[in-house]
C-alpha cells in the first residue's frame, strides 16, 4: 500500500484555497479532497506492517496546536516551477510533530528522505507551465493570510493511484494531546 501521513485542513479553508485557482496552462490544481498538509511520505508499505505502524504512531502524544496558512511559493524555483503551494506560519509544535513522526517511521524501518521538513500545502502541480504566469499568481497571493485553525489530530492515508490522479483514503486518525491534558 502506498501510504502518507498528513494533517487535514478544515473544509472552509480548503474552499478558500480552491478559490485561488486560475487558468494557467500546464497547471493541474489539486482537487479539494487532495488538499492536506503532508507530514511524511511512506511510499509502498506491506499491509502486514500496518498494525505495528499504527500502534507506533498512536504512541505519539505531542500537544495540539493551531496553524495559520500564509503566503504562497513554488518548488524548483520561479524559472522552472513544478509545484505551487501555500505556506504555513512557523509553529514549533508542528515541527515537533513532524520530527516525532519521522523518528517513529525510522524506528519502524520505513526510510525517510534526508531533507528537512518544509511545511506547505500543495495547490497545483505544473508541467511546462509558463514561469511568468506562475510568478503572477505568486505575486498576487504573496500576502495571503487565512484565519488560524486548530490541529487536534493527524492521519494515516492510503494513496491509490488512478490513471488520472490519486485517491486519498483516510485509514486511521491519531489524536494529539489536548490542552487540558498538557498541564
Ligand atoms: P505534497 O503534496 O505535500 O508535496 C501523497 O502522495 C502526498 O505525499 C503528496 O501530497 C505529497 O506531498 C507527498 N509526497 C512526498 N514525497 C512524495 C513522493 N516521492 N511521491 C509522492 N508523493 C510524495
Amino acid at each position: 500500500m502506498r501510504l502518507f501521513i498528513a494533517i487535514e485542513i478544515p473544509e472552509d479553508l480548503k474552499k478558500r484555497l480552491a478559490r485561488l485557482r486560475v487558468d494557467i496552462p500546464g497547471c493541474r490544481w489539486a482537487a479539494l479532497e487532495q488538499i492536506h498538509l503532508t507530514l511524511a511520505f511512506l511510499g509502498e508499505v506491506d499491509e502486514a506492517r500496518l498494525e505495528g505502524l499504527t500502534a507506533a504512531l498512536a504512541r505519539i502524544r505531542t500537544p495540539e496546536f493551531s496553524l495559520c496558512l500564509v503566503g504562497t511559493g513554488c518548488f524548483h524555483g520561479r524559472q522552472h516551477p513544478r509545484v505551487l503551494w501555500v505556506g504555513v506560519e512557523r509553529e514549533p509544535r508542528l515541527e515537533a510533530l513532524a520530527a516525532r513522526v519521522r523518528t517513529t517511521l525510522l524506528a519502524q524501518d520505513i526510510p525517510q528522505e534526508e531533507r528537512r521538513f518544509s511545511a506547505h500545502i500543495t495547490l497545483a502541480r505544473l508541467k511546462l507551465a509558463m514561469p511568468s504566469e506562475c510568478a503572477a499568481f505568486l505575486d498576487q497571493h504573496r500576502n495571503l493570510k487565512l484565519p488560524p485553525f486548530s490541529v487536534r489530530d493527524f492521519r494515516l492515508f492510503q494513496s491509490r493511484l488512478t490513471p488520472r490522479s490519486a485517491e486519498h483514503i483516510p485509514l486511521k486518525t491519531f489524536p494529539l494531546k489536548t490542552r487540558s491534558r498538557e498541564k
